[in-house]
């Protein structure tokens, strides 16, 4: 199993105090170094969201890491006109369309791939055209998971937020749904990835799931280099999806 660092929240920690002045040459931390600490500690890929309110990574901060990733960038995205022609001038090894609603803390629930299906072709084919390989953040459900092969993705990520704030019995069930969606998802040829909510407690169950190629996890490993150090989040990480 292959781990992305999402890093939007070494972002967010640097716009709380230096939004309106990212050039300021104390602007800190530095999303750049965070991505080469996370490689270094072996990381598979580097995830970011560039959202249209820009409350995290901005424009900027895509291009100078897609000059300087040693890995490959997954770039997180909404299916806006903006933000694809941004998508198509970075280049990125992968994209991932995620829904997106501007009061949302973070995102909330899978894209409705099923519901979209005809706004998503023509981003998809563009982004196919560019090179990109896409992915459909999605619910563990069927019908996302068919729209998604119908409309040519190379992947699915499943969205693990609700077995993340789910506990006990209720987590079990949420879990035994990603169970089937992976199985589903693998037997259409998707590669299946998952994300959202997963921390050092909960991969235990996570790393259950069979056909996990790539998990994306931001919040718990920036959370966890506050007291560890990004170095040591990252590697603690690696080593519980293996465990
Ligand atoms: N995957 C996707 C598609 C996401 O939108 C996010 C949140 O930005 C994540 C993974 C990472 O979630 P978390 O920060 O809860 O680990």
């Amino acid at each position: 199993m292959h781990l992305g660092v999402n890093i939007d929240h070494v972002a967010t920690l640097r716009q709380v105090r230096y939004a309106g002045g990212m050039d300021a040459h104390n602007a800190e931390p530095d999303v750049l170094a965070a991505a080469a600490i996370c490689e270094r500690a072996g990381a598979h890929g580097i995830t970011i969201h560039l959202r249209a309110d820009r409350r995290h990574i901005q424009d900027a901060d895509v291009f100078r890491l897609r000059a300087q990733l040693a890995t490959k960038m997954n770039l997180e995205m909404g299916n806006t006109p903006e933000i694809l022609e941004i998508a198509l001038r970075v280049k990125p090894a992968e994209v991932c369309l995620v829904p997106e609603n501007r009061r949302e803390v973070t995102t909330e629930g899978g894209l409705d791939v099923a519901g979209h299906f005809d706004a998503l072709r023509p981003t998809v084919e563009r982004l196919h055209a560019a090179g990109i390989r896409v992915s459909m953040f999605i619910e563990p459900a069927r019908a996302q998971i068919e729209a998604s092969q119908r409309l040519g993705t190379e992947m699915v990520e499943l969205h693990t937020g609700a077995f993340a704030n789910a506990t006990g019995e209720a987590q079990h069930a949420e879990l035994a749904r990603i169970h089937e969606a992976s199985v589903f998802a693998h037997g259409l040829g998707l590669q299946v990835n998952a994300g959202h909510g997963i921390n050092y407690v909960n991969i235990a169950l996570i790393r259950t799931v069979p056909h996990l190629v790539e998990l994306n996890i931001g919040h718990s490993i920036v959370a966890r280099a506050i007291f560890a150090g990004l170095d040591g989040a990252v590697r603690e990480m690696i080593a519980a999806m293996k465990a």
